[in-house]
């Protein structure tokens, strides 16, 4: 049941301080990542050619910080496509190559037909999914489980929040094993995620604080959702959660792009969503803040930087605990699709199952 909650979404988005405390418990042993068997050696990761990873939707939001996260980790650049084009245009994997498959339900068409082409070609697979048993996790050669439990809304909540989860400690794991990350640097960053629930803990204790920007959003045809970094992929999710269940015009930019041609959009009213966590473009998006500004754009933005500059430029602050650059996203989300869910819900929209839309893609 919903457990007093009105949807499954909001049920959802509650239980993600416990599906990440779940997801850190099977996979952290005295504070150290460890995935027994499901990970691979030293000289498997050393060998790997290349790195494919692969996901549609929310789970593909979650592969492009994973894709980040590992890049560091490797130290050397790495392959993050979306299924439905990548299936049709992978010519380089091939036996050397691992790929990585994201999907909460294991059964997405497009990321299982790349899964099964990889494995004609003698790749290795690693899935990281939900769903025990799912066609994925039982043709991947290793598999690590999101543990979020069952998600049921069609909008992606906790399967999101610990996809990024297991990427960050798989990361972790081959940062180890390839000596970029001492045990220390993990045993500190396996601190700092065991600390994420609180903080998504202190974010759910004011959701009522978001109505009144929920009200704004629900009464335009149309919102842009901007970032820079890290901040951009955050806010490719968070217009991806509003239009799915609000159907209204969700655009997310990398914000330094505006000014090639979307800035032609803004005008008087547009509501601008703004992710700024990386410390180091946080002045630049200050800056396509004011530009927006200046033609009009009602600026909320949702951050974990204290500088006083941001109070200056925005209309609506949306303050998220502190957190490093790299998990910021786990953050963030949580805005984001509060919003989303309380927008649709003004809207009257039936929030756990929105048009057109299917928890589970298997067709193509
Ligand atoms: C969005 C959403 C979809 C899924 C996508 C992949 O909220 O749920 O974008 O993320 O269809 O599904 P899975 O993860 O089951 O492969």
């Amino acid at each position: 049941g919903k457990e007093g909650f009105d949807h499954y979404m909001m049920k959802e988005i509650f239980e993600q301080p416990k599906a990440i405390r779940d997801c850190l418990l099977r996979k952290v042993d005295e504070g150290f990542v460890s995935f027994g068997d499901q990970s691979f050696t030293k000289d498997e990761i050393e060998n790997f050619d290349h790195i494919y990873m692969t996901a549609c939707g929310t789970a593909f939001h979650a592969s492009q910080v994973g894709k980040r996260a590992l890049e560091d980790a490797m130290q050397k650049e790495i392959t993050a496509e979306i299924a439905s084009e990548f299936r049709y245009n992978m010519p380089f994997l091939n036996e050397n190559s691992l790929l990585i498959v994201v999907s909460q339900s294991g059964e997405t068409g497009d990321t299982l037909a790349v899964l099964r082409e990889a494995k004609q070609r003698g790749a290795k697979v690693l899935a990281i999914t939900n769903v025990l048993g799912s066609s994925i996790d039982r043709e991947s050669d290793k598999v690590i489980y999101c543990d979020a439990g069952p998600e049921i809304s069609v909008a992606s909540t906790k399967a999101y929040s610990t996809q990024l989860l297991s990427l960050y400690l798989l990361t972790l794991d081959f940062g180890y094993k390839l000596g970029t990350y001492d045990e220390e640097a993990v045993k500190v960053a396996i601190e700092e995620l065991s600390g994420v629930p609180e903080k998504i803990e202190s974010i759910l204790d004011h959701v009522d604080d978001l109505d009144p920007i929920a009200k704004r959003l629900a009464s335009h045809p149309a919102i842009f959702y901007l970032g820079r970094g890290i901040d951009y992929l955050s806010a490719k999710e968070g217009a991806l959660k509003l239009k799915e269940i609000s159907y209204i015009h969700a655009q997310s930019m990398a914000a330094g792009e505006l000014k090639h041609g979307s800035i032609a959009l803004v005008e008087e009213g547009l509501p601008i969503v703004t992710i700024i966590t990386q410390s180091l473009l946080v002045e630049k998006s200050i800056s396509n803040i004011k530009e927006v500004k200046a033609r009009g754009a009602y600026n909320i933005v949702i951050t974990d930087d204290v500088s006083a500059h941001i109070d200056e430029v925005a209309d609506d602050l949306i303050r998220i605990p502190a957190i490093s650059d790299l998990y910021a996203p786990i953050l963030a989300v949580l805005p984001q699709q509060i919003l989303a869910y309380k927008v649709s819900v003004l809207l009257g929209n039936d929030v756990d199952k929105p048009r057109n839309l299917a928890k589970s893609v298997t067709v193509e």
